[in-house]
């Protein structure tokens, strides 16, 4: 089973959110052997949450882009969790823009995931380094430092801390290179072998931090994923999906990137 999360971040009006969502509704109902997830703007969660409910689609499910780490109170502009309540079953959190633009640090992602958790959302919890590695690097990740990966194995340590055995079974990683995120980034996507190799050492910490639940835990490619490049890191021993930006904003490109992962 493969993850394809769409983080359509502030994009989209009403009427284009229901365009797109309907389209991916029709265009993926074949591929049941994938768990697809889009996260549009908040403020059209519930409109699409109503429309899904009609005629509901196993593998389609709807996520958040964010939540504030309390579940109430004085904090103007921010949703809370226990509000996403049978609206959306997934958050993204720790996003890089979200710690770039809104400061956000790794102690307010660890609260928020223990924020979604307690409130039934699964977290997906963006991860990754913002140095770029030498192009050499790219295609032979096996030269990587110790230190190049050693921000992103941090970022985890925080963001997990004191989570239970079953809490931790629930939570999906987006390894997510800043660098290769389009909006925020170069907007060049890492290669596959790069993705696999982190993504083998985030496994192997998290093995032996954790054990066995820790090495189960999925961890997703996210940074430039488009229909082109899909099949590189689906075919990636260690990565279990892609959290897609702006390729999830085409329905075409899209339902293609959805159609290689079933
Ligand atoms: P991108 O965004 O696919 O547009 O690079 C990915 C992300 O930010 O999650």
């Amino acid at each position: 089973m493969k993850y394809i999360i769409a983080n359509w971040k502030m994009n989209t009006t009403l009427t284009e959110a229901s365009i797109l969502a309907n389209g991916v509704k029709e265009g993926i109902a074949d591929f049941t052997t994938n768990t697809v997830v889009l996260c549009p703007p908040s403020i059209w969660l519930t409109t699409l949450a109503e429309t899904f409910a009609k005629h509901p689609l196993k593998q389609l499910k709807l996520g958040a882009q964010n939540i504030h780490f309390a579940d109430k109170g004085a904090y103007t502009g921010e949703i809370a969790a226990p509000m996403l309540k049978g609206i959306a079953e997934y958050a993204i959190l720790g996003h890089s823009e979200r710690r770039k633009y809104f400061h956000e640090t790794d102690e307010m992602v660890q609260l928020k995931v223990k924020q979604a958790l307690t409130n039934g959302l699964t977290p997906v919890l963006c991860v990754g380094e913002s140095r770029q590695p030498a192009e050499e690097a790219l295609h032979n990740p096996a030269k990587l430092s110790k230190a190049h990966i050693q921000p992103i194995l941090h970022q985890l340590d925080i963001a997990l801390k004191d989570l239970s055995e079953n809490e931790l079974k629930q939570v999906v990683i987006a390894y997510e290179p800043v660098w290769a995120i389009t909006g925020s980034g170069k907007g060049v996507a890492a290669t596959g072998l790069y993705a696999n190799h982190v993504a083998e050492m985030i496994n192997k910490h998290l093995l032996f931090r954790f054990g066995k639940v820790g090495e189960s835990m999925p961890i997703l490619y996210g940074g430039s994923a488009n229909a082109e490049n899909a099949g590189e890191f689906l075919h990636q021993p260690a990565l279990s999906g892609l959290l897609v930006g702006s390729a999830g904003l085409k329905l075409d490109q899209f339902i293609s990137i959805c159609r290689q992962a079933a």
